[in-house]
């Protein structure tokens, strides 16, 4: 059995992911702050018969991180990062709160750089491996309203990109999933997602991509997946 960490866990997309990888064979930790919705989605994976733990990390906490870094590389076998941390910003660019925007691109965009870098060490050492970026549909196109947004999701599809250069002859696949609205989470405060949450992307369609990615042969490597979903 390998292991795999998915940050962000406690949101419901985190906790779809962390499902579809336990019931491919690996020992799921979850990472987030919320504990009452870490303990829930790694009870749900334990009673579908995975194996699953978790952790609480405020991933703006640098020594937090950097401690619960350690006790990943420390640990066994290190098979997939999913990095689907997020923060939501609705306010136009001139009104919007400069410490909102803060926190934003920190979580966003830093502190994934930040763990890309603690944990490439043990993805490396586990290869054949994969480090998965949630992104957006903002992750290409701009849309008003959330400049911040827009800006961190663009900023981590570069992240991606050059990872993914840096580590593609050494078993590492790096891949940005990038959906549009989803039932949950911030999709759920869009306006399609009060008028018609039924039309959405599900929390399961974008582990189903994250599972396409972990299994896809290693002589490839799914770069980038856009989902939208079906019906506009
Ligand atoms: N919902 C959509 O329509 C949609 C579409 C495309 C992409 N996404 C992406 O999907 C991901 C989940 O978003 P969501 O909409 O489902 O929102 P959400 O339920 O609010 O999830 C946000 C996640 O980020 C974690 N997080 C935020 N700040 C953190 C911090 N400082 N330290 C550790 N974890 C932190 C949260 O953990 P805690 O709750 O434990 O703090 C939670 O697990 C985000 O990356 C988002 O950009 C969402």
């Amino acid at each position: 059995m390998t292991d795999a960490l998915v940050i962000g866990g406690s949101s419901r997309i985190g906790a779809a992911i962390g499902r579809t990888l336990a019931a491919l064979g690996q020992h799921v930790t979850l990472w987030g702050r919320d504990p009452g919705r870490l303990d829930l989605a790694a009870e749900q994976i334990r009673a579908a018969g995975g194996r699953a733990g978790s952790r609480v990390v405020d991933v703006r906490d640098r020594a937090a991180l950097g401690e619960a870094a350690e006790q990943v590389l420390a640990g066994s076998r290190l098979a997939a990062v999913v990095w689907a941390a997020g923060l939501f910003d609705w306010a136009d660019a001139d009104q919007a709160e400069p410490d909102t925007w803060d926190q934003l691109f920190d979580v966003n965009l830093v502190a994934a750089a930040t763990a890309t870098r603690l944990l490439l060490p043990a993805l490396l050492a586990g290869a054949p491996s994969s480090l998965i970026y949630l992104g957006s549909g903002a992750s290409r196109q701009a849309f008003a309203h959330n400049a911040a947004y827009v800006a961190s999701k663009h900023g981590l599809a570069g992240l991606a990109g050059g990872v993914w250069l840096d580590v593609r002859d050494r078993g590492v696949k790096v891949s940005l999933i990038a959906p549009g609205l989803v039932a949950a989470g911030a999709g759920l405060r869009s306006p399609q997602g009060q008028s018609n949450p039924e039309q959405l992307l599900q929390p399961e369609d974008v582990a189903a991509a994250v599972g396409f990615v972990v299994t896809f042969p290693d002589r490839g490597c799914p770069t980038e997946i856009r989902l939208e979903p079906q019906r506009g």
